[in-house]
């Protein structure tokens, strides 16, 4: 690979002409921009521990009043990307978000995508779409893009969940924004997850031959998820990744349109090498302690402990505990793959 020139090479008042006319040179950035063999990445291999964040969640809650804050949230921001940007990886947005009993979020929109995923907390909720999900540890909800949504708490105590959006993607588009709205009018019947969507396999026969929904179930219940990852890990070989994904139930797809989101179990004491992916990715410890080994750098983690992984990242993931381990994880391979460039690889 022959080497190109710099922008030092060529005489200044050709640069100035170039800059004064808004163009810039290629060549002495192509090499950066497409570097040989594998991508360069900003992106720390790094976890966030949750005893580092809960207490200054809790402290936000006595400085900020949900008035002054909207949403009473700490990002989880990756100083390899720059602190400002708050980006965990660089498609992926992690907000750790505090409510409050009696506090609400009221009824808006946003072009974003969301999900939560609940990490402590009783009574709290979410409503899509006038249907209301009750938000236990460990359930996953969706408030899609264009889907109006609120959040409340009807219980005692702190809630916290974890947001995660596919913001940096749609605010480096220039197509981030908001509405609100009022209250919505929630209708009295319990959640798709307890009633339409009940058994993996069976979807309402009248809409069989309609449109697909783009989002038919937007709560995935934790109890449901556990069960499910326990029976695949009872037919799936040791150090087999046991990892199921939350797919839209009528098209197979997976449930949000730019970020994927799935669950893993390891057995006690399990060592897992998941397969090396062109995406990046946000694993977030539901239960159990272990480490990871990402790029070579070794990170402990522990319950409610989040870490991020780079794009073509080598991860090596163990359960050092005595009982199952479960994470949750984020990744941007659906849009990857929409873009037609994720690649898996074999070592
Ligand atoms: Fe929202």
């Amino acid at each position: 690979m022959s080497e190109l020139g710099t922008l030092e090479d060529l005489p200044l008042e050709y640069r100035n002409q170039l800059t004064d006319n808004n163009l810039v040179p290629l060549w002495p950035s192509l090499r950066a921009a497409l570097p040989h063999g594998k991508p360069s990445r900003r992106t720390k291999p790094m976890v966030w521990q949750y005893s580092d964040i809960r207490p200054r969640l809790m402290e936000a809650g006595e400085l900020t009043p949900i008035e002054k804050a909207e949403r009473r949230v700490l990002v989880l921001a990756n100083p390899g990307l720059g602190l400002e940007n708050m980006q965990a990886t660089p498609t992926i947005y992690i907000g750790m978000q505090l409510i409050l009993p009696g506090e609400t979020a009221p009824n808006h929109v946003h072009s974003p995508s969301a999900v939560r995923f609940v990490i402590e907390g009783q009574g709290g909720f979410t409503a899509v779409d006038g249907e209301k999900m009750p938000m236990e540890k460990g359930d996953l909800i969706l408030t899609p893009s264009g889907l109006w949504h609120e959040h409340g708490h009807e219980g005692d105590g702190p809630v916290v969940w974890l947001d995660a959006l596919d913001l940096p993607t749609v605010f480096a588009m220039e197509a981030s924004y908001c509405l609100e709205g009022d209250p919505q009018v929630i209708r009295n019947q319990p959640d798709m997850s307890q009633t339409t969507y009940m058994r993996s396999g069976l979807v309402p026969f009248a809409g069989l031959h309609k449109p697909r929904n783009p989002y038919p179930l937007k709560r995935f219940p934790w109890k449901d998820t556990r069960a499910a990852l326990e029976s695949l890990a009872s037919v799936t070989n040791e150090g087999t990744p046991v990892q199921l994904a939350y797919v839209n139930p009528e098209t197979g797809e997976p449930c949000m349109p730019v970020l994927g989101f799935s669950a893993v179990m390891l057995r006690p004491g399990e060592t897992i090498t998941p397969i090396r992916r062109s995406s990046s990715a946000v694993m977030h410890v539901i239960e159990g302690s272990g480490q990871a080994m990402v790029d070579g750098v070794e990170l402990e983690w522990g319950e409610s402990d989040t870490f991020a992984v780079p794009t073509h990242a080598v991860v090596r993931i163990t359960n050092n505990g005595k009982k199952p381990a479960f994470l949750f994880q984020v990744d941007d391979a659906p849009m990857q793959q929409k873009l037609g460039f994720f690649e898996e690889f074999d070592a």
